[in-house]
């Protein structure tokens, strides 16, 4: 398993045995990622954060990731003060950066932005997202937080739940869960269901997905409920945001119905979805999940750096 100089567009480019290599890497940066333990795994190395679109979790985790390492970050959250403005291209950027750095992350709102980088670039570019397309590092952070709270991955009854369409999460979430022997439940308004093509290619993976439009149906049966935002920013006409908005949310009432243990991951920010008072049961994993952003960002800068295999 080699790891060092590779760029991480897609979740596609991991093997199983390679995803769960960075959820093992993973799981021994928690104390670190805790501030418990020290390290200067990545002393001497530099991290460019360039996020061309708004970010909180995956920037700040990406940024903690590194500095707990002992390495460095240079880069920015808001293009509007860069040399973009200017009309430079991203090619003439990331070749710019790459100069400065011994890894780039990026998020961009374009589908294929993070692969043309990996093209342009000769140090190794993770994907923070990219429009419409990949999250490679959220899929990874939700699957290390399904194995933690639920002990293993395999044989869970995994629920995707809102906008399936748009959300490039449970796409890459889709993917991934497909290479472990679980049930998936997508859970959508029909205009937002899950796109054919990612489904076919779970179903020729050997996924077995079973589809709702109504959440009480399903909630019964369901281990893990993998709730998502609908992306507003993402629809081309905003009527047809407005007749799905507010379609799902889940309250206390609801979960009376579900399983004792059943757990709750959102990969935030959420919007209308869950309400609240759903923090407070012992459902709501996601405010853990979000933390488990910085054991797994930090598990892939080592290794891509080659600082660790
Ligand atoms: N989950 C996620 O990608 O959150 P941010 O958009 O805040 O980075």
């Amino acid at each position: 398993m080699n790891f060092k100089g590779r760029d991480i567009v897609s979740i596609k480019d991991l093997t199983k045995e390679e995803i769960l290599h960075v959820l093992d890497v993973g799981g021994e940066m928690v104390p670190i990622a805790q501030g418990k333990e020290k390290s200067d795994l990545l002393g001497g190395k530099i991290m460019a954060s360039l996020f061309f679109e708004p970010s909180t979790r995956t920037r700040l985790s990406f940024e903690t990731a590194m500095k707990r390492l002992g390495g460095e970050v240079i880069g920015f959250a808001q293009p509007g003060a860069t040399s973009l403005q200017k009309g430079e291209t991203l090619a003439d950027t990331i070749r710019t950066a790459e100069s400065y750095c011994d890894v780039i992350v990026m998020r961009h709102p374009h589908e294929g932005s993070a692969k043309m980088a990996a093209d342009f670039a000769s140090v190794p570019i993770i994907n923070g997202g990219d429009g419409a397309g990949h999250h490679p590092t959220q899929c990874l952070l939700d699957l290390f937080t399904i194995r933690k709270e639920k002990g293993k991955i395999d044989e869970n009854v995994i629920a995707l739940l809102g906008d399936l369409k748009y959300g490039r999460t449970v796409h890459s979430l889709a993917y991934a869960l497909s290479l472990f022997k679980v049930k998936m439940i997508f859970i959508a308004p029909e205009q937002l269901q899950m796109p054919k093509e990612v489904v076919e290619e779970c179903q020729s993976m050997g996924a077995k997905i079973s589809f709702e439009t109504d959440l009480e149906n399903a909630i019964e049966g369901i281990d893990v409920l993998y709730v998502t935002r609908i992306q507003k920013e993402r629809f081309p006409d905003p009527e047809e945001y407005n007749k799905v908005v507010g379609i799902y949310k889940i309250d206390t009432k609801l979960l009376k119905k579900a399983k004792e243990d059943m757990v709750i991951l959102h990969p935030l920010p959420r919007v209308y979805e869950i309400e609240p008072d759903v923090d407070k049961t012992r459902h709501a994993a996601y405010f853990r999940q979000a933390f488990n952003g910085v054991p797994v960002r930090m598990a892939l800068l080592a290794l891509v750096t080659g600082v660790r295999e």
